[in-house]
């Protein structure tokens, strides 16, 4: 029978089996698949796992001493943190297609991780990368038979290929229900299991244009005060996830007390999905709408317009890129 403590039994003997004595690498996100995919790599191998937290300046507000904290508390893990966050937007500088977008956050990642290997040398070798990859994000990056590539997940299409690392994947055949499962299994705190879901691009695939510093924090600004509104209404458990996206490229004419502002749209995408294969958009209360958007217009100053994206998957995907 399939349970999940049979699952977390295989897994961490397939794990031992591929690493041997060897060490390795995990990247967090601060998201559950990576959290999950390292506390199985951790309970197979012990110490010899050391976890790469990579700030790649996309990150949304708060990300960063969530992992610091929350995860580290929970598993005594060895964590180093990288702070990338010029490396990656000046990869990132003018570029305006998803797909490239994609690739480069993927390339970035890596060579990230290969300057911590490096670094990490004198404990010993580390040549293996443990990736939270899950089994939807191998169907839509193409991996799958006869599947189309929908979008290029950062950790499965968008990986370099030069890559130097051997690939250490656990979680490959789960869907993210049965990933959260596995994590309550190894002890992680709710905190960490039933987070929504994060693209590891980050913010980087939510701005809808080419992505600099001022984008990001006016973005950043955005979001925050959509998960705060959606917490405060009871609603973080009931819905997917929430992105917000900066259409960056667009400007529409508002006015604001007396004066003409010429100012950026974001546009809300709350979805309610199983496993992100599928989804439905969320029909939040019109009263959290109308709180998330006058405090967006009153607060963010580049922002003077918050809509409302009403389309299921398919045809629309989640993120916007
Ligand atoms: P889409 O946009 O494909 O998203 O409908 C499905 C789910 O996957 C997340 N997502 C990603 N997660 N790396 C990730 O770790 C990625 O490159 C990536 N792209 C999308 C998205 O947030 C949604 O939950």
């Amino acid at each position: 029978q399939w349970t999940t403590s049979s699952i977390v039994e295989e897994q961490v003997q397939r794990i031992s089996d591929q690493i041997g004595d060897g060490r390795a690498i995990c990247g967090l996100s601060g998201g559950v698949d990576s959290a999950v995919a390292a506390a199985l790599v951790q309970r197979a191998i012990g110490d010899r796992l050391t976890c790469v937290f990579v700030d790649h300046g996309l990150l949304r507000a708060g990300e960063r001493t969530q992992v610091e904290q929350d995860f580290v508390s929970a598993t005594g893990v060895n964590l180093v943190t990288v702070d990338a966050r010029e490396r990656f937007l000046d990869a990132l500088a003018g570029v305006t297609d998803p797909e490239q977008k994609r690739k480069i956050i993927g390339r970035e990642f890596i060579r990230v991780f290969e300057q911590a290997e490096r670094d990490l040398k004198a404990q010993g070798d580390y040549k293996f990368l443990v990736q939270g990859t899950l089994y939807p994000d191998v169907v839509e990056s193409g991996g799958g038979e006869g599947t189309a590539n929908i979008k290029s997940h950062h950790n499965v299409g968008g990986l370099p290929d030069d890559l130097e690392f051997e690939l250490v994947e656990p979680l490959r055949l789960l869907f993210k229900d049965e990933v959260r499962r596995v994590g309550s299994e190894l002890g992680l705190p709710e905190t960490i299991v039933q987070r929504q879901p994060f693209p590891g691009p980050g913010l980087g695939i939510r701005i809808i244009g080419a992505v600099d510093q001022e984008r990001l924090d006016t973005l950043r600004a955005a979001d925050l005060i959509a998960r705060e509104e959606l917490t405060a209404a009871g609603l973080d458990r009931s819905i997917w996830q929430c992105p917000v996206v900066l259409l960056a490229d667009v400007r529409s004419v508002g006015v604001q007390g007396d004066g003409r502002t010429y100012g950026h749209p974001v546009v809300l995408r709350p979805v309610s999905s199983e496993d992100a294969m599928t989804a439905d958009w969320t029909r939040l209360p019109y009263d959290v709408l109308e709180r998330i958007s006058t405090r967006i217009t009153n607060e963010v100053a580049e922002v003077n317009r918050v809509v409302l994206d009403v389309t299921s998957k398919p045809p629309g995907t989640i993120e916007w890129e």
